[in-house]
């Protein structure tokens, strides 16, 4: 018969709180994570400041972020979180650290693997050591929900690799016209090396909502125009003082003044649906090994 006293009650909930966080843990080991690639073309567009809020704000819900700073040789996503990695890529790339000696842990308990200041060899890797790379966080795949990915400016080889295998692009652009122009040469370039991308855009700093507005009806009328598709509007991040002020305080915005009108606009942009789903069948570094060959 069923024990029904508070001891037993108690004993059985206990038991099955043990079975929920198992089972938890089983299906988190098992699924892969969603792989997210920031990028812009332009220099300054915010890419940094929005993947470094973004990656907070996810931690901060409880999902295992790792954020890779890949503005390769110019890194600054350790500064933006008040980090000082002993070891950064080019490190791993040159076999004098692991991973895992590389990561850092963040705000929130993300996980920051950086790019290095000045270095050239992740600026210019050659391809063998970028597969290098590529094997060396192939297996942080399974031990993360997220990996958002900061890609630098331009659009070189390894950020094309990225753009081959990932599900997700989010371009963060300026209203400026020369953003602009660079954020559709991306998105074209991007959607021409995969057709399947789904790429998300967000506005960064803009004045106010007409430039803004009319930002978004240039872009897109350029890219229905010319290439027949179009990115989805992700956001609007207004251009605010608070983001500087957050700067020089090594701090997210998100973070540091949460109630300001960029880390209200932040956190919209961190609960764009695409980053909840932007897992691919085949492992991501699977596919953007195979994309290097
Ligand atoms: N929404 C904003 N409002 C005001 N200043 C901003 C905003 N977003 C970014 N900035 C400023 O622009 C600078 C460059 O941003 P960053 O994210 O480093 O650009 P990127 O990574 O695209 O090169 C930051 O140091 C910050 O001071
Ligand atoms: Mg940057």
């Amino acid at each position: 018969m069923l024990d029904l006293s508070p001891l037993a009650i108690w004993r059985r909930s206990a038991f099955s709180r043990v079975i929920d966080a198992e089972r938890r843990m089983r299906q988190s080991a098992t699924t892969t994570a969603r792989v997210v690639c920031i990028a812009s073309g332009k220099g300054g567009t915010g890419k940094s400041v929005v993947a470094t809020n973004l990656a907070v704000l996810r931690a901060q819900r409880g999902e295992r972020v790792l954020l890779i700073d890949f503005d390769a040789g110019l890194a600054n996503d350790h500064l933006l979180l008040g980090l000082a990695p002993p070891f950064d890529l080019g490190h791993v790339i040159e076999g004098r650290a692991t991973v895992a000696e590389a990561m850092v842990e963040g705000p929130g308990g993300l996980r920051l693997l950086s790019g290095g200041v000045g270095r050239h060899v992740l600026a210019h890797p050659t391809r063998r050591e970028f597969e290098r790379l590529l094997k060396a966080l192939r297996p942080l795949e399974d031990e993360f929900d997220l990996i958002i990915v900061d890609h630098g400016a331009g659009i070189g080889y390894t950020t094309v690799t990225h753009l081959c295998a990932a599900t997700t692009l989010l371009l963060v652009t300026s209203h400026e016209v020369t953003a602009l122009s660079d954020a559709y040469a991306v998105y074209k370039r991007a959607v021409m090396v995969n057709p399947s991308l789904h790429v998300g855009v967000v506005f960064n700093r803009v004045p106010d909502a007409d430039s803004a507005d009319s930002a978004w009806e240039r872009l897109r009328g350029v890219c229905r125009k010319f290439l027949g598709r179009q990115p989805e509007l992700v956001g609007f991040v207004p251009a605010d003082s608070a983001v500087p002020r957050s700067v020089d305080l090594r701090a997210p915005v998100s973070l540091v003044e949460p109630n300001s009108l960029a880390a209200q606009s932040l956190l919209s942009v961190s609960r764009w649906p695409q980053l909840d789903t932007a897992r691919s069948v085949e492992p991501f570094y699977e596919r953007a090994l195979k994309a290097l060959h």
